[in-house]
């Protein structure tokens, strides 16, 4: 029996990453594989209602219960989507996950990364994937991208201060320094294509095609 991976695909905003997750989703379709594409926060009715919550920008969450709210989205995503997927040996292509928790909520304002990680456990059984891809690319490239798809109009996080966004693009950099085996950085300059490939290269061992 097949078994499957879990994937997910992290980074700051406007780095491509529903983009390459789809493109991700759509090889491993082509190839046979049982394939879930889904995203966060979201990916259940529950968790695209918390979602609406969480970027409203009528709301003034404060940090803590914006970690509380990812979280409990979170959970309901493991549950009724990611959970079942994976105990089916489907593969599962996800669009932002725990790692931006720990990037925003913990790195762009002063939660601890411990204190993140105790809700992952009592909310998603602390379910970690099986390899993050790290999306980067040169801020300025990104605000013209950014420029182009939200024209002005970004959510309440992503409308943020530059200072904040550079906190969190650190913060990235930071886990995936501490965890190499789990992390892969990909340079997400160039087109769409040519970062998918960057991808792939990197896929290639979990897919049985050697190094
Ligand atoms: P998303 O829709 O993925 O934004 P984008 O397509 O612009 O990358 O995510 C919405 C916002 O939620 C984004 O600003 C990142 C933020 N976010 C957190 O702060 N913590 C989290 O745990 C997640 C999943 C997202």
């Amino acid at each position: 029996m097949s078994s499957g991976r879990f994937i997910t695909f992290e980074g700051g905003e406007g780095v491509g990453k529903s983009t390459q997750a789809r493109m991700l989703a759509d090889v491993l379709s082509g190839r046979g594989l049982g394939v879930v594409l889904t995203r966060e926060p979201g990916g259940t009715p529950g968790a695209e209602s918390i979602r609406e919550l969480l970027l409203d920008k009528r709301h003034d969450w404060d940090v803590r219960a914006e970690a509380l709210l990812f979280a409990a989205a979170r959970s309901d995503h493991v549950e009724h989507a990611i959970g079942p997927a994976l105990n089916r040996g489907d593969w599962v292509v996800c669009d932002r996950f725990i790692d931006s928790s720990r990037a925003y909520q913990a790195g762009g304002d002063d939660l601890s990364d411990d204190a993140i990680l105790s809700l992952h456990t009592i909310g998603s059984y602390a379910l970690m994937p099986d390899v993050t891809f790290l999306l980067y690319a040169d801020p300025e490239a990104v605000a013209a991208r950014l420029a182009e798809r939200d024209g002005g109009n970004s959510d309440r996080i992503g409308g943020r201060p530059a200072p904040y966004h550079a906190r969190v693009a650190q913060r990235f950099r930071d886990l995936a320094a501490m965890d190499p085996e789990r992390f892969v950085l990909i340079d997400a300059s160039g087109t769409p294509e040519a970062v998918h490939e960057r991808v792939l290269r990197a896929m290639a061992p979990l897919l049985g095609e050697g190094g």
